[in-house]
């Protein structure tokens, strides 16, 4: 093997796959779970136009209601062992998970210490493990007396956040090595309060502003909190990145393009520069960006925009398939100097066709932005599991790890052994 061959990675890069607790533990009870019992009829029903004809032949499960409730999920929160045994068998040194804040305190004045102690217990076996841990405190899930104080909305969810956070650093300093207290607050903002698909299903960009400034705001009290219980903590931002790119390149969209770009990518990442130790940055698709005349909202259009994918080379859900769009974002992100981790990247892909392929075309762009001289530290593919994936539910598969969700039974995927063989070398081999 020639040297040519071979793009090898830095020293003690980490590499991993990410999952988050709402799409895999199952039996929660939170915000999104009492939403979607009143939403699973109307997604089911609404899926039959909504989805292309090759999308409901490849997945019927699509159209069935039992496909929009979260229910047991994968039923992580008993497996986690045997999950991590199989994160250890494919070679992963770190992984990211995340916690689920209705569980720790299902009351605005009650911690429940069991489940202080389990998620102790689940942390403890990745050390044994001797994984490296990435921790996010919120993927974007509020208890029910959040929801009912107006959840982002209103300020007092920022102090009520700190308190969490704050205990949250006293009980798990010591098996936590990267603390990410947020994740991606610009999709949550853009799918709950201007599209208006998730919960709470605001379409308001005043309302989106005020939700949006007050999570920026607890996105920096955390920092310091976690900091004041431990000075030497690793604390950063998990950004979704999405490169834009002017539809049909008409002027109209290229002049957009920039400003919109600036707040769909950089005015968080900007804002909470001072407070950020390392950039998270989570990448999926490339978004063609078109003005129209017509203000509307609704899946893929925010006002007067409409978000296109003209490329054909797509995933099961239909998102594009745009490696390169990766490497330009990283390159923009290396502006504030800080540590990069690419801590989500992934498809849904059910037959694992396109997944070997992703990953490496992904990775070839990540070293090239190394080679550049990019301080890129870790990959974390999305996701370790097949999971629920909000709105969509489960058909989408967007696991190393199939699961049977009917017996609840795992099984490797092809492109995990290939990912594997890939995390134990570091390097990957190009033909
Ligand atoms: C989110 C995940 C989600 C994934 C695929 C990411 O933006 O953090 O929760 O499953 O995208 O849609």
């Amino acid at each position: 093997m020639s040297d040519k061959n071979i793009l090898i990675f830095p020293k003690n890069f980490l590499w991993g796959a990410a999952t988050s607790a709402y799409q895999v533990e199952g039996g929660i009870t939170n915000e999104w779970s009492e939403w979607e019992k009143t939403n699973a009829d109307r997604l089911a029903e609404e899926a039959k136009t909504y989805y292309q004809d090759w999308q409901l032949k490849k997945m019927p499960e699509i159209l069935n209601r039992e496909n929009y409730l979260s229910g047991q999920a994968a039923d992580h929160y008993n497996r986690y062992k045997e999950d991590f045994v199989l994160v250890e068998k494919l070679n992963h040194n770190a992984h990211r998970l995340s916690l689920e804040w209705s569980r720790i305190q299902p009351e605005e004045n009650k911690f429940d210490e069991k489940e202080i102690e389990h998620y102790r217990e689940v942390l403890l076996d990745l050390k044994r493990r001797k994984i490296i841990v990435f921790l996010t405190i919120w993927h974007w899930l509020n208890p029910l007396w959040v929801r009912d104080q107006g959840g982002w909305e209103n300020k007092k969810t920022i102090s009520d956040f700190k308190k969490y956070v704050s205990r949250l650093a006293e009980e798990f300093g010591d098996l936590v090595d990267f603390w990410q207290p947020l994740n991606e607050p610009g999709t949550y903002i853009g799918m709950s309060y201007i599209q208006g698909s998730w919960p709470p299903q605001v379409r308001s960009f005043w309302r989106a502003n005020k939700a949006f400034k007050n999570l920026m705001e607890a996105y920096r009290q955390s920092y310091q909190a976690i900091k004041q219980v431990k000075a030497s903590a690793q604390v950063g931002m998990s950004h979704y990145a999405v490169y834009n790119i002017p539809y049909k390149n008409k002027l109209i969209n290229r002049l957009l393009v920039k400003p919109i770009d600036y707040f769909r990518n950089w005015r968080f990442l900007d804002s909470i520069d001072k407070t950020n130790d390392f950039i998270g940055i989570q990448f999926y698709h490339t978004d063609h960006l078109n003005i129209t005349w017509k203000f509307k909202f609704g899946r893929g259009r925010w006002g007067f925009l409409e978000l296109k994918n003209p490329n054909q080379d797509v995933t099961d859900m239909n998102w594009d398939i745009y490696p390169e769009g990766l490497y330009h974002l990283i390159k923009r992100a290396a502006k504030y100097g800080k540590p990069i981790y690419v801590t989500e990247n992934g498809l849904a892909d059910k037959f694992d066709e396109k997944r070997t392929r992703f990953i490496k075309e992904h990775l070839i762009f990540i070293h090239r932005a190394i080679s550049e001289g990019v301080d890129v530290r870790g990959y974390f593919h999305w996701s370790l599991l097949d999971n629920f994936e909000w709105d969509k539910g489960f058909w989408p598969r967007f696991g190393l790890v199939e699961v049977d969700y009917q017996t609840l039974e795992r099984k490797i995927r092809n492109s995990a052994l290939v990912y594997a063989d890939i995390c134990k070398n570091n390097y990957l081999e190009i033909e």
